[in-house]
């Protein structure tokens, strides 16, 4: 239950000001103020600036580039990476016996599995998109990724409603995560239009 609510308040409360971020791109592209490099000022735009600014940093061209569109290629890449660990802690999920001797458990995990390889697939149509400077393709993608997660996370959301059946997903942080990979990626590609 807990779990649950700390996943919903990460989900929806990035959608709902991402319906808003129309509103705040007009503040245009990021200009750095002294002292302060273009992945700082990037994820300043963003809505969970510690993961932006941390998962960045943790591909070494980020911090040499000056193109906002290698940002948003590598927040991209990394939504993508983080989707195909995923789906690999999914499939370890489906070999642990007693999660899949459970027909709930194991429908659930199934729906996951194909939840994140349809994810994996938006966002790589989101990088073709982004090359081809289709920002709203790029949008519609990541979007679509972003509920492809959420879907996988509500399956299990209606396994607790199930009587005599409480299990808490075991994807809810990575479904999190994913998330706001994702919602930083949008974000980063609504400051190129
Ligand atoms: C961004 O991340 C780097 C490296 O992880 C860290 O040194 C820096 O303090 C962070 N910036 C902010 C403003 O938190
Ligand atoms: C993104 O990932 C692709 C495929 O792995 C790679 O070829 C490309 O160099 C990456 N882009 C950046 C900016 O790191
Ligand atoms: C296997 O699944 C059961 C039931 O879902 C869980 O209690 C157990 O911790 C899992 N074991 C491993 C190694 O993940």
């Amino acid at each position: 239950m807990a779990s649950r609510k700390v996943f919903n308040q990460c989900l929806v409360l990035p959608i709902l000001l991402m319906n808003c971020s129309v509103l705040l791109v007009q503040c245009g592209r990021p200009h750095s103020t002294e002292g302060e490099d273009l992945v700082t000022a990037t994820c300043k735009h963003t809505l969970h600036f510690q993961v932006c600014n941390s998962s960045l940093r943790s591909v070494p061209i980020s911090g040499k580039t000056s193109d906002l569109r290698v940002l948003a290629e590598i927040a991209l890449n990394l939504s993508t990476a983080y989707a195909a660990e995923t789906l690999t802690c999914v499939h370890e999920l489906q070999s642990n016996s007693s999660a899949a001797n459970n027909i709930y458990v194991s429908r659930c995990l199934r729906d996951c599995e194909e939840e994140f390889s349809e994810a994996i697939e938006n966002l790589q149509h989101s990088k073709e998109a982004l090359a081809n400077g289709d920002c709203d393709k790029v949008d519609t993608l990541i979007s679509a990724a972003m509920s492809d997660a959420e879907t996988c996370e509500d399956g299990f959301k209606d396994l607790q409603q199930i009587e005599d059946y409480y299990s808490t997903s075991p994807l809810t942080e990575r479904n999190c995560h994913f998330s706001e990979l994702c919602s930083n990626a949008l974000a980063i590609t609504k400051l190129l239009v």
